[in-house]
């Protein structure tokens, strides 16, 4: 049994399905279910009974507690986070309260819990915290890729609060000697995406016949992990990772916005051409920049490679392809998440 935060979230649900396929260990599903949450991702778990589902906050240390005595499993997946860079700028307080008062509670009860097993099962038990590339803040175009020794310099309130995270992750290893491993991903994209990310967006706004609205001057760059690949490894890292290491995870895919917008399009034009016959890319709009926008992340994953043998399956071309057709193939599912609360996102972040 293992027990997953935020598994109803876009990684987290792909990581529990994926881990039902390949490992038939039942799992605990611990998620709020704020706005990102969306149990449509697990309907194929409906009748499941491998996959236990409970509504409820990381920051419930009584709930955490009851959860980790009455279940008893051998590692807890931390997914659960405000995770939206544009939402953490508009409003704060969220980020703060789940990605470190949460976590850090989080710590404590599954230190409670660990410290009362056995010696043998204490030593098997892994607290696995899931984290971010952009708690090491921005690159210079000519700048090496972010090791795991990169300084920490978190720009946004979004990544000072997953940088906040991995410190007390870190303490909580160093001071109690809870077996923690951390993992820092690059931009994650596939089924099931939210669609304020830029991925989703570009498609569904695409589609629509909307406005392609790219931030600046569209030549921020990002490295693209398709979601699978980000799951493969953290099971990887979960069997076989050094217990207080970070592994840094990507996918070896440096695109600028505005290429990968371009890409969206042209695979857009192939499977679903717009009636008028013109591209997609006519839709493309500049917008007003990101405050503070990070202008390149990029990782090294060497480490996770030479260590634990894993590398992406998936290149950019192939999981992109995957990722237009699964939007494609699920309009229900688009129009289910497109509500009133997103739709309220959407008219203040980009004006009616
Ligand atoms: P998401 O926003 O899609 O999902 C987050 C999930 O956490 C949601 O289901 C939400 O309901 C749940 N949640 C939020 N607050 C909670 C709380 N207080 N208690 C319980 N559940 C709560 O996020 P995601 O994109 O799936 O990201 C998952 C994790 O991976 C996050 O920790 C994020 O920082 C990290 N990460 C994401 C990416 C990416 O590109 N999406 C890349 C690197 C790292
Ligand atoms: O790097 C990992 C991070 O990637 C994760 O930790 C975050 O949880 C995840 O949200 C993501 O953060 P980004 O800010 O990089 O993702 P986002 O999809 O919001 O934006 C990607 C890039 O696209 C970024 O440079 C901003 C730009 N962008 C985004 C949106 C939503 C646009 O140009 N226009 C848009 O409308």
């Amino acid at each position: 049994m293992i027990l997953v935060t935020g598994g109803a979230g876009f990684i987290g649900s792909n990581f529990v399905l994926d881990w039902l396929e390949a490992m038939d260990e039942p799992v605990v599903d611990l998620d709020r279910l704020t706005y990102a949450g969306n149990l449509e991702n697990l309907r194929s778990l409906a009748n499941d009974p491998r996959h236990i589902f409970v509504r409820g906050d990381i920051g419930d240390f009584a709930l955490v507690a009851q959860l980790l005595a009455e279940h008893r499993p051998r590692a807890i997946i931390h997914f659960a986070a405000e995770s939206h860079v544009d939402r953490s700028i508009h409003g704060p307080e969220d980020f703060i309260q789940t990605n470190i008062v949460g976590t850090y509670r989080l710590l404590e009860a599954a230190r409670g819990y660990w410290s009362k097993l056995t010696e043998t099962e204490k030593a098997a038990f892994r607290f696995l915290h899931v984290s971010t590339d952009e708690v090491y803040g921005s690159l210079g175009p000519a700048e090496a890729p972010f090791s795991e020794t990169h300084r920490y310099e978190p720009n946004s309130p979004y990544s000072a609060s997953k940088a906040g995270s991995d410190h007390l992750v870190r303490a909580w290893h160093h001071t109690y000697g809870l077996p923690v491993l951390t993992t820092n991903c690059s931009n994650n994209y596939g089924p099931y995406q939210f669609p304020e990310k830029l991925i989703p967006l570009m498609i569904v706004n695409a589609l629509a016949g909307k406005p392609l609205p790219i931030y600046g001057d569209g030549q921020n760059v990002r490295d693209w992990l398709y979601v699978k690949d980000h799951c493969s490894a953290i099971r990887e890292v979960l069997a076989r990772g050094r217990v207080g290491e970070t592994y840094n995870i990507g996918g070896w895919n440096e695109k600028t916005n505005l290429e990968i917008v371009r890409t969206i399009c042209q695979r857009l034009d192939t499977l679903r051409p717009r009636p008028d016959g013109n591209t997609y890319a006519a839709q493309i709009t500049f917008v007003k920049d990101r405050p503070g926008h990070d202008r390149r992340y990029a990782i090294d994953a060497r480490k996770i490679e030479r260590e634990l043998g894993w590398r992406p399956r998936e290149t950019f071309e192939t999981g992109i392809e995957k990722t237009v057709k699964w939007y494609l193939d699920n309009p229900e599912w688009v129009a289910h998440v497109q509500s009133g609360a997103y739709r309220e996102w959407i008219d203040r972040q980009y004006g009616s």
